[in-house]
């Protein structure tokens, strides 16, 4: 054992990466000693509910109490470890620690890009670590490699799968046929979902998930409110078999690219096509496609969800602080980044896939590729099912064009009062 002082942890939440991390530390001492030559402590574990029976026992020797300012009060206590969501408490608490001059590791990627700014540039006025590493696609070192081995690229574009549950329902409602509701009650029961599930299947988690993407890969801060954000909610299994009729699969993407100086970003439903590798990444693993200047494509797949993966970051981060006590929360010699230029999402120019709902009639055909056609929109492939009602699926998969005129065409369509109802309107990636 090493004569050094252990480095002692403040944990704010000890749920499924609250345990996962106790767990990591508990199966590994021997190797983090080896690593920072001294050992980790959990001195103190915020909880909400004293009486909750636990799972997983708490760390030998830790006193759980309800109260915040037992671990931000506390000057034994080197890092506060925040794993325990929301945005209010956890954003005094992290102030708190800031000011008492506690590095901090989180994984709470809602908190920091909503509220990141002013948390990022308490932690340069302080000159403290604020590390997220966990906050983005669990297990996958992603934020390391852009900061750190690929930080000699300019990075024109990355896109990923950033949600562990989202890709799981679509994963399970596409290989297995189960449904929505299951594969989401599924994933909630294995501790990948947010507390609000509505943020996995909506989008939002990518969406904060993206935004801490693009400070790290452009050196830029984003406004998350502006991110174009659709989530998987409206996915149909109908959807998903004519995708895979044209080649494809649907996967929820975060997608951010830097055209001219500016920024185009969103996080859509998007047909990926079935060769690229990032089609074939299943259930709650995640992957991210970077494009550098110098390296070219890097691509890198993981467990985005789950305690164990995602306490790995979170002790990634905390070693790193202990190994340097160095602050690299930006990956640049500023700690205070500018702010974004941001490209609207319509100029995006790709392929699209189109369902329509269309009235079984004569002439129908003729005004729906009259109306893509009046907006330079050509057609790449189509599918027609008869299906004997007065109402029939037309599925169109466009070369490449600007958002706009798809939804310039969408609304000629509309106004002809041909759909029975609202098209799905997807991006496709080739
Ligand atoms: P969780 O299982 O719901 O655990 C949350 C923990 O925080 C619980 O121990 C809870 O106490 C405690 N807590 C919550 N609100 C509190 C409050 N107001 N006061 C005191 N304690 C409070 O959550 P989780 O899945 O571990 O997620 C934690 C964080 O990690 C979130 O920011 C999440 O977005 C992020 N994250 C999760 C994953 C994942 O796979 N689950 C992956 C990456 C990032 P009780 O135990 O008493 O209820
Ligand atoms: N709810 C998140 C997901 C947890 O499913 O990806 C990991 O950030």
């Amino acid at each position: 054992m090493s004569n050094i002082s252990p480095l002692v942890i403040g944990l704010a939440g000890f749920g499924t990466v609250g345990s996962g991390l106790a767990e990591v530390l508990r199966l590994n001492q021997d190797l983090i000693r080896a690593r920072i030559g001294r050992d980790i402590r959990i001195k103190t574990v915020l909880v909400r509910d004293l009486k909750k029976p636990r799972t997983y026992a708490l760390p030998e020797g830790a006193t759980v109490t309800v109260n915040p300012d037992d671990l931000s009060n506390d000057p034994e206590i080197d890092i506060l470890v925040e794993l325990m969501g929301g945005k209010d408490l956890a954003c005094d608490l992290i102030t708190d620690a800031l000011h008492a001059g506690k590095n901090i590791v989180t994984a709470n990627k809602a908190l920091l890009a909503e509220k990141g700014t002013e948390l990022f540039n308490l932690a340069a006025e302080k000159n403290l670590g604020l590390a997220f590493e966990a906050s983005v696609c669990g297990a996958i070192p992603i934020l390391q490699v852009l900061r750190e081995s690929l930080a000699g690229n300019k990075i024109s574009s990355l896109m990923g799968i950033l949600n562990g549950t989202s890709n799981y329902i679509l994963s399970e409602m596409s290989e297995k046929g189960i449904s929505f509701e299951t594969a989401l009650k599924e994933a909630q029961a294995k501790g990948y979902a947010e507390a609000d599930p509505t943020f996995d299947i909506e989008g939002v988690d990518a969406a904060h998930k993206l935004t801490l993407l693009i400070r790290i890969a452009f050196g830029v801060d984003y406004p998350f409110k502006q991110l174009g954000t659709q989530g998987i909610s409206e996915v149909s299994t109908e959807d998903i078999a004519f995708a895979r009729e044209l080649g494809y699969r649907i996967k929820l993407l975060g997608q951010a690219r830097c055209l001219n100086g500016k920024i185009e970003a969103g996080v859509y439903p998007t047909l990926v096509s079935k060769n690229m590798q990032i089609a074939s990444t299943d259930g709650v693993f995640n992957a991210v496609h970077v494009e550098g200047n110098a390296a070219g494509p890097v691509f890198m797949h993981g467990r985005g969800a789950g305690g164990l993966a995602t306490a790995s970051a979170v002790l990634g981060d905390i070693l790193e602080i202990a190994r340097c006590g160095k602050p690299n929360n930006t990956g640049f010699m500023t700690q205070y980044l500018p702010a974004a230029e941001i490209m609207p999402s319509d100029e995006a120019i790709s392929q699209h896939y189109l369902h329509l709902m269309v009235s079984d009639k004569p002439g129908v055909l003729r005004d729906l590729a009259g109306a893509l056609a009046e907006q330079g929109v050509s057609v790449a492939q189509a599918i027609q099912k008869e299906q004997g009602h007065s109402h029939v699926p037309i599925v169109f998969l466009t070369h490449e064009a600007p958002a706009k005129s798809i939804n310039n065409a969408l609304a000629l369509i509309q106004a002809k009062n041909l759909l029975g109802h609202r098209p799905v309107h997807y991006r496709v990636l080739k």
